[in-house]
């Protein structure tokens, strides 16, 4: 990644009318219907942005929607960029770089994920609070980083607290009940066995997943403020492990989508 290739995409967005978008929004797996809800909205394919990874075949619809949701400038990810396609650290952050050299001053961020947490049950919204990275690497490992911002980023509180009052504000007025926790990021894309999410509750986390920690990291780096959101889609319990239904946990996340959208959409009007 070069600052050059930088300028290029965001060349590109811009010549297409990506004119300062405010907000940052990254949907995560099964969470689409978020778009329909973006006005005048202005679509580029991953495909054609320059020197965005190229979308493998399952991911052809990716694409960056530009528009407006309550009144501010948004560009939304329908669809993101993962490990376990073979994509590296680097590759699976570069939209929010471009995004941020857009001029986005916030990042929302969602994920489907497991229920580690046996008190959460699937369809329930999590709040995230922390994380562990369990990718074995990181997105700021790589030689020129010091011409991008820090190497050794903080990361005492990654989330934005100001953010999460909101959404917690927002949740309760609202009557949509969510969960606060912890996110760990796993490569995948297999699943975890009994074993692997005993192990996860045992060092603390929450929720599972294969994507968010690189984003969220990245963003640190930029110092752009991030709230993240995990629609929990199955319960991962050790004791009483069913195989995984890859189709229910997208028809899950689909059907407690509209929580999070609206949780986005009145915190969007709030900023
Ligand atoms: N593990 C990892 N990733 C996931 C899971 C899970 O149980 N559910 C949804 N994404």
């Amino acid at each position: 990644m070069t600052q050059t290739q930088l300028d290029e995409s965001v060349e590109y967005l811009k010549k297409k009318g990506f004119e300062s978008p405010e907000i940052g929004i990254v949907l995560g797996t099964g969470l689409g219907q978020l778009v329909d809800g973006i006005e005048n909205p202005i679509e580029a394919h991953y495909n054609h942005i320059p020197h965005f990874p190229l979308a493998t075949v399952e991911f052809h619809s990716g694409k960056l929607i530009y528009g407006t949701i309550a009144g501010k400038k948004v560009a939304v990810m329908q669809g993101r960029f993962h490990l376990y396609e073979g994509y590296d650290f680097v590759d699976i952050t570069y939209p929010i770089r471009v995004m941020h050299q857009l001029g986005i001053q916030k990042l929302f961020v969602s994920n489907a994920a497991g229920a580690i947490n046996l008190d959460f049950k699937k369809g329930e919204i999590m709040l995230i609070e922390d994380h562990i990275n369990l990718q074995g690497g990181s997105p700021l490992a790589f030689k020129n980083v010091s011409a991008f911002g820090d190497r050794f980023v903080d990361m005492s509180e990654p989330y934005d607290l100001d953010m999460r009052k909101k959404i917690e504000g927002i949740a309760q007025k609202e009557g949509i009940s969510i969960r606060k926790g912890v996110y760990a990021s796993v490569v995948g894309p297999q699943l975890e066995t009994k074993a692997e999410y005993r192990m996860l509750k045992m060092v603390g986390a929450d929720a599972v997943g294969m994507s968010t920690v690189p984003e969220v990291i990245v963003a640190n780096h930029l110092r752009l403020p991030i709230v993240a959101v995990s629609v929990l889609t199955d319960e991962c319990d050790p004791d009483n492990l069913q195989p995984v239904n890859v189709q229910e946990i997208i028809a899950i996340a689909g059907k407690a989508e509209p929580k999070m959208i609206q949780l986005f959409t009145e915190l969007i009007k709030q900023l």
